[in-house]
């Protein structure tokens, strides 16, 4: 198999999240999720994460020079050379076409989900600090299955703000769907089937493909 060189696209609460865990685990590549990165820098009250922390809660990207910086660095790193899985990146067309000045992407992989079905997953997210996440329709307890920490709600997954992230995604994410297509790496799966069905897509496609 060839360098996996992966980018996840799906609208928010598409399990973009959910799906790079299992895939990551699978391949034995690293899961590179900026909203992670950038979560994990508000937590720990860096410069970056007092800037992002604003514009996150609002529903608004981070500005493309400071994800794009990020990420250079980030995929410079040892472990990404033998492959990686951008969960949330790129997220605009800038940011795209930053990222093919330093790297090949082998794959975009887009998880379709419907707008209705988003705002419901986002409604009754439950996250963990090590990157798990839940739903409470089939998760009751309140600590993670994983690691034991106490779950919490995302500040952005309020009703008003999901409403701006759709529509940010709409506007300034979805035209990567395109961008990706005319490279002829742009491959599609269903993400309304249950976790372990859209997981045995992704995998097909993956297999399938390399
Ligand atoms: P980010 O953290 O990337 O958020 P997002 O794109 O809005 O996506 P989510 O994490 O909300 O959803 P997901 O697709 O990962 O879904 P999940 O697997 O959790 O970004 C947050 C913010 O950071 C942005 O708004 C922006 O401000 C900033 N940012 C990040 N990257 C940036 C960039 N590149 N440029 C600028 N700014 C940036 O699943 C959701 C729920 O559904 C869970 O409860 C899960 O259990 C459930 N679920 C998952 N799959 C299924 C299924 N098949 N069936 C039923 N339930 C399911
Ligand atoms: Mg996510």
């Amino acid at each position: 198999m060839k360098k996996l060189s992966l980018v996840f696209l799906g609208a928010p609460g598409a399990g973009k999240g959910t799906q790079a865990t299992k895939i990551c685990e699978k391949y034995n590549i690293p899961h590179i999720s900026t909203g992670d990165i950038l979560r994990a820098n508000i937590k720990a009250g860096t410069p970056l994460g007092l800037q992002a922390k604003a514009i996150i809660d609002k529903g608004q990207l981070v500005p493309d020079e400071v994800v794009i910086g990020l990420m250079k660095d980030r995929l410079a790193q040892e472990d990404c050379q033998k492959g990686y899985l951008l969960d949330g990146f790129p997220r605009t067309i800038e940011q795209a076409k930053a990222l093919d000045t330093f790297e090949n992407v082998s794959m975009a992989i887009n998880i379709a989900v419907n707008e209705d079905e988003v705002v419901e997953r986002i409604a009754g997210r439950r996250m963990c600090t090590c990157g798990e996440s839940y739903h409470i329709s089939t998760y009751k307890a309140d600590t993670c299955a994983k690691c034991g920490a106490k779950l919490y709600q995302r500040d952005d997954d309020k009703p008003e703000t999901v409403k701006a992230r759709l529509e940010v995604y709409n506007k300034q994410t979805a035209p990567l769907i395109e961008y990706y297509g005319n490279k002829n790496i742009l491959y599609t799966v269903d993400g309304s089937q249950d976790i372990n069905d859209v997981y045995a897509s992704i995998v097909k496609v993956i297999n399938d493909n390399n």
